[in-house]
């Protein structure tokens, strides 16, 4: 391979750091543990190779509210059962309490009440410190809040450091507000930037027009730019960073968070649609509350935002403290039967009409419904092939397009026969050596039984919950892993890295893909959302033959085409670095893309210093050279 090497000064320190990394490295190794294969690739058969293999699983955990959900004040609506007044304080001289006695709607039962002592002259009010801060960019932010009591006059609205009293916004609005019911205010303000993440959201009133009284506030709102400008949309800078991978689904809402701790605090579809100030929220199987400010309809515009197929999973009698199934669950059958209406109805239907009230006038394309989570764990097996019939057969019947997901492979724990083009959903965090034992999981499968491994990741944890941050061997035996799913994505249909997205605050599972806080510059990509991103943005639609010197181990591989670009996939899971001589004939130029880094290093929170290095490759006769350091991982890419 004749490659020109990155130049440094345009790609900044850290890339210039892993450089030095891999050409230190590579002296030092020398030539006397390099080992050398070749790989030829073939031109033509192999397997076709399923378009959607390379997807995301989301699931709200670890605080992806006040994340890739944009609003960014906690507790607006005091929703679920845990955080009474949490992140809520007095401004000036006021006293605030959650008011239960004034719901702001059926759904949010509280608000705020806000009593200012007689003789006040300032303006007072209250803070909302947000989700442990708030990020200040110097956009144009939204913000709205509901408001009940007799005041006539100005509110103002700041964003001020905890800390430092620095205001980064300040602005008012003219509001009349009455006694008799709640109003709702909406407003935008220009900020200015703020260097670091302890930043509150301020609303304050002129308390001499309130003199000994009160005033209820409600379900407030503050939103930075979302992506694609949607309202109560996602956050652009997270949001973007992941359309960078190009997922080809999506799969929600969960996860354990769509089965519920209790069957009444399961994901229930119907209320996390509409007004989000008639959405109730609830207590999560992550204990802490979710808004469901991200619901049915903004999952879905965010799969078409991103081009993603969604992939729905449906609550099936499984909750964490009971299980529904026999004739039990029919009424749960007719609420799916609805939620399939208000997705799939023309506006003549009762829930399509609802759809087209929410803003959706259009029935949704949903081609791919899961039946459960996890149906072969927490007590689910016994009944979920009586639980999957039932479901399957009611979609099926009225929706014969839908492929359906059954939640997991365990033949004791599906029905049998089980129906034809049904696709099983199988979950799998491992420690580095256990995923790349699984390398040839898929190869010996019968091809009539399609797969999807809707959550993988490698823990590598001496705590149950896991502690650590994806590093090098680990993201590579993941690596490992895919080239053996992509080997055989004739039968491996799908496939997503879980979980997704992490607040480094608030912290229930990791690894996670990536994560951040409300500091500025605070995303931060992991090793294995780099692997991912290789994998994702690289595939053609053919896998092809490759002729080896050498098995497989410590070095892995898959080649894939689409018409007359080639891929080249390629881990190097040892302590030697691999010299790799490939040929493709037909090819001559394109690129090499590098993740490389010691064994136990990884990205950490803040600091992405492993990334994947690009370089140019060219050779007219289609042979390329590639150098692999211990546990690399590789994409060439030539047409
Ligand atoms: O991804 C974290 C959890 O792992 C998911 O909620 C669950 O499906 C799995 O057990």
């Amino acid at each position: 391979m004749r490659s020109k090497s990155a130049a440094c000064p345009s790609l900044g320190t850290v890339l210039c750091v892993i450089l030095a990394f891999c050409l230190t490295n590579s002296r030092a190794h020398g030539n006397s543990s390099e080992n050398s294969i070749s790989l030829t690739v073939q031109n033509d058969g192999g397997n076709k190779s399923s378009p959607l293999l390379y997807g995301i699983m989301f699931e709200e955990m670890d605080h992806s509210d006040g994340g890739i959900h944009g609003q960014l004040l906690q507790n607006n609506g005091f929703q679920g059962t845990s955080l009474n007044i949490t992140s809520y304080a007095a401004v000036g001289n006021a006293t605030i309490s959650q008011d239960s006695t004034k719901p702001v709607s059926k759904a949010i039962k509280s608000s705020l009440r806000v009593e200012v002592p007689k003789g006040v002259t300032d303006y007072v009010g209250f803070a909302n410190t947000g989700y442990n801060g708030i990020p200040v960019t110097g956009a144009t932010y939204n913000s709205s809040f509901w408001m009940m009591g007799e005041y006539s006059g100005t509110i103002n609205l700041q964003l001020v450091g905890s800390k430092s009293g620095i205001k980064y916004a300040d602005h008012n609005l003219t509001v009349k507000s009455t006694k008799s019911k709640f109003t709702e205010f909406k407003t935008r303000f220009n900020t200015t930037y703020s260097p670091d993440g302890y930043n509150e959201w301020h609303l304050t009133f002129d308390g001499s027009k309130v003199d000994g009284g009160s005033l209820n506030f409600g379900y407030i709102q503050l939103f930075p730019p979302t992506f694609k400008g949607r309202e109560n949309g996602l956050r652009d800078d997270l949001a973007s960073f992941l359309d960078e991978i190009h997922p080809a689904f999506l799969r929600f809402p969960g996860g354990n968070n769509l089965e519920g701790l209790q069957v009444d605090s399961r994901w229930k579809w119907n209320t996390t649609i509409g007004p989000v100030v008639d959405r109730p929220g609830r207590e999560s199987d992550w204990f802490y509350p979710n808004t469901d400010a991200i619901g049915l309809d903004e999952y879905l515009w965010w799969c078409e935002d991103m081009g993603m197929a969604p992939l729905l999973a449906v609550w099936a009698g499984k909750s964490y403290g009971d299980i529904i199934s026999g004739p039990d669950l029919k009424p749960f059958i007719k609420d799916i039967m609805n939620e399939m209406e208000y997705l799939f109805g023309d506006t003549t239907t009762h829930f399509g009409r609802m759809r087209a009230r929410n803003g959706r006038k259009k029935p949704w394309k949903v081609d791919l419904i899961e039946i459960g989570n996890e149906d072969d764990l927490t007590h689910g097996c016994e009944t979920y092939p009586d639980r999957f019939n039932q479901i399957y057969k009611a979609i099926h019947h009225k929706y014969p397009h839908i492929t359906i997901v059954a939640s997991n492979g365990d033949s004791k724990c599906l029905p049998s026969p089980l129906p034809k083009d049904v696709i099983i959903d199988l979950h799998l965090y491992r420690k580095p050596d256990d995923f790349v034992k699984l390398f040839n999981q898929f190869d010996n499968q019968p091809r009539n039984q399609s797969v999807m491994v809707g959550e993988f990741g490698c823990r590598n944890s001496s705590s149950a919950e896991g502690e650590y941050w994806p590093y090098m061997q680990g993201s590579c035996s993941e690596a490992v892993y895919m080239i053996g799913m992509e080997r055989n994505s004739d039968i491996v249909k799908m496939a997503s890295y879980a979980p997704m997205l992490q607040h480094f605050d608030f912290v229930s599972w990791s690894p996670t893909l990536y994560g951040f806080n409300n500091t500025p510059d605070s995303i931060t990509p992991s090793t294995s959302y780099y692997v991912q991103k290789m994998f994702m943005t690289n595939k053609g639609d053919t896998i092809l033959p490759v002729q080896s010197s050498a098995d497989f181990g410590p070095l892995y591989w898959v080649a894939s085409k689409i018409h007359s670009k080639y891929y080249l996939k390629l881990a190097n899971y040892g302590t030697d670095p691999q010299t790799v001589k490939v040929s493709i004939p037909g090819t001559k130029s394109g690129r090499l893309e590098m993740l490389a880094g010691p064994q136990y290093q990884g990205d950490t929170p803040y600091h992405a210093q492993i990334q994947t290095v690009t370089t140019s490759v060219f050779n007219p006769q289609g042979n390329f050279s590639i150098h692999m350091e211990p546990w690399a991982i590789a994409v060439l890419t030539v047409s």
